[in-house]
């Protein structure tokens, strides 16, 4: 256990680089865990943070990144260290920045021989209860917004169709590959915009988070078995040859309809997949706008040169930025402070100023990647990730009439099981009725029969469907409470026991229910 009493963010020292890891807002939040707070002079001015706004939130603005980096000892930066500031990560210092691991070998062995902790924020794995220390999304979810505004400005028309007296404009249609984080913030402003969207993935399971967004799925007329979404941490997993030639098929089918086309394809840990051709570009008209989010990567599109923008030969524009969160800095840096503070107060159960680095934790784990003088990165597997892996053994490919066979099988196996079930119900019903008063087996069998088909009903739904389902189940548990109130006044001692506990299990639903539901609708609120 270390003692942490400082918590320092020095001025990004990449050029170019306008984000800041600390906010008035996230100092004010870790002064509350018991942490103090430095910052250096000018860190947060070209995010709009000025040293006096730092200071009126009880931070001490230092006038050296040396004086900083010596006093703090927990450092939140948003770029991986440069080599200088790695050697300045002396034992019993912890980082939290970006920190790419995977490519950042000989600067990870480094600092672990120097004994200093890092936690690498792109390390934060993509499961529900990390999702508030999500970095990764958060800036993805910018650079969603970004691309699109980008796109609008170098296209000369309007997103949304207009009648004017001039004349009829027609819509501008955008084309977003890939459908996660980013993906999903571009289509959401593209349509907000008014642009008719188009949206691929090859991950089926967004076809249903595209549509009710308001963008059309574009489907493949091809089969293929993916993945569970959990055994892959939610990323997609490759796809075959065949399916990418399909893929390919019909993107060169939209490519001279297409105004502006948003690319975000790619597979963590792997080179961005081609997708996007040069015969594509060229079947393009003139004016159309590519932003290729995987740019970083090596791009979507053929014709990307990373961190710049080109204009190809029939005048389409392809812009291959990589600092998208950093042309806005002020909304980047300000998720990005709340990411890093919510890491902190993982790191400081007891609120009291001091880290309990608990290494088993899921997530504190996952994103620890040098501890104690260790390098501790890959770390191993999520436990929901090994469970979905579990579950579901890779299938083995099958010819139809294997498929027919086993589908046949299945389906008697399942007949087979019910009728059995039925005919114990049906005996065991009728057993009771022989003893059972004829009043009582009249509710007995309507609340066998309700079980039944309530359970038929609530197992087939999907799992995008559950909160709506929630609002179901708050309507009987409000019936169950109606029903036990009426019967709790009953003079039989186990009938009141029974109310009792009915009126206190479906009002822990009740409640449960509602406080899930205001937590949603509070990510949806504007103010
Ligand atoms: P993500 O993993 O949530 O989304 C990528 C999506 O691409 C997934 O839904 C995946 O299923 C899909 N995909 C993978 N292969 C595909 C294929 N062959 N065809 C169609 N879809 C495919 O990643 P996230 O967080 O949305 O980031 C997207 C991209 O944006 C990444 O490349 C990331 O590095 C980049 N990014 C770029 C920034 C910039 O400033 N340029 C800033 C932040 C992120």
């Amino acid at each position: 256990m270390t003692n942490t009493l400082t918590i320092g963010t020095p001025k990004e020292r990449h050029s170019g680089e306008n984000r800041v890891a600390l906010t008035p807002e996230s100092a004010n939040a870790l002064q509350k865990l018991g942490y103090k707070c430095l910052v250096e002079a000018g860190a947060g001015v070209a995010a709009g943070y000025t040293d006096e706004s730092f200071r009126a939130a009880g931070v001490d603005v230092v006038a050296t990144a040396e004086e900083l980096w010596d006093s703090a000892h927990l450092i939140t930066k948003v770029r991986p260290p440069t080599d200088a500031e790695a050697s300045l990560l002396t034992a019993e210092k912890t980082l939290i920045s970006f920190f790419y691991p995977a490519q950042n070998d000989s600067q990870m062995s480094k600092i672990a021989e120097q004994g200093a902790t890092v936690i690498a924020m792109d390390m934060v794995p993509r499961i529900s209860r990390a999702q508030k220390m999500d970095a990764l999304s958060s800036m993805a979810n910018i650079a969603g917004y970004r691309a699109v505004i980008e796109a609008g400005n170098h296209f000369g028309r309007f997103f949304t169709g207009q009648i004017t007296a001039a004349g009829k404009v027609p819509p501008a249609k955008v084309l977003v590959i890939g459908a996660g984080v980013a993906g999903l913030a571009a289509i959401g402003t593209a349509t907000s915009l008014g642009a008719i969207t188009y949206a691929f993935d090859v991950r089926p399971e967004v076809a249903e988070q595209i549509t009710s967004m308001g963008a059309e799925f574009v489907y493949l007329d091809f089969e293929e078995t993916q993945q569970d979404g959990a055994s892959t941490g939610g990323y997609a997993a490759p796809s075959s040859p065949e399916f990418r030639e399909k893929q390919l098929e019909k993107f060169r089918q939209l490519a001279p309809e297409i105004d502006m086309v948003i690319s975000t394809a790619l597979i963590p840990g792997r080179d961005a997949p081609k997708l996007w051709l040069a015969d594509m570009v060229g079947a393009m008209k003139p004016g159309s706008v590519i932003i290729d989010l995987a740019a970083e990567r090596g791009g979507n599109c053929d014709l990307t040169v990373t961190d710049e923008k080109v204009v190809s030969d029939n005048g389409v524009t392809i812009v291959g930025y990589t600092d998208f969160p950093s042309r806005m800095a002020a909304q980047s840096s300000a998720l990005y402070a709340s990411n890093v503070r919510h890491m902190v107060a993982d790191l400081t159960p007891d609120k009291d100023g001091k880290v309990a680095h608990d290494m088993g934790d899921d997530v504190i784990r996952s994103s620890t990647v040098t501890y104690q003088g260790e390098v501790t990165f890959p770390p191993p597997p999520l436990k929901v990730q090994a469970i979905a892996a579990q579950k579901k053994p890779p299938e083995k490919a099958l010819t139809p009439e294997e498929k027919r066979e086993a589908e046949r099988a299945a389906f008697q196996t399942a007949t087979r099981q019910q009728v059995g079930l039925i005919s114990l119900g049906s005996l065991f019903v009728i057993l009771l009725g022989v003893y059972a008063p004829a009043s009582f087996m009249q509710h007995f069998i309507v609340f066998v029969l309700a079980c039944f088909i309530g359970f038929q009903v609530i197992w087939n739904v999907s799992h995008a469907l559950h909160t709506p389902l929630m609002a179901i189940t708050n309507a009987v548990s409000g019936i169950i409470i109606i029903g036990a109130l009426l019967q709790v006044g009953s003079a039989n001692g186990l009938v009141i026991v029974l109310a009792a506990i009915s009126i206190l299990i479906a009002s822990i639903n009740i409640v449960g229910g509602f406080m899930v539901t205001k937590r949603m609708l509070a990510m949806f609120q504007k103010s």
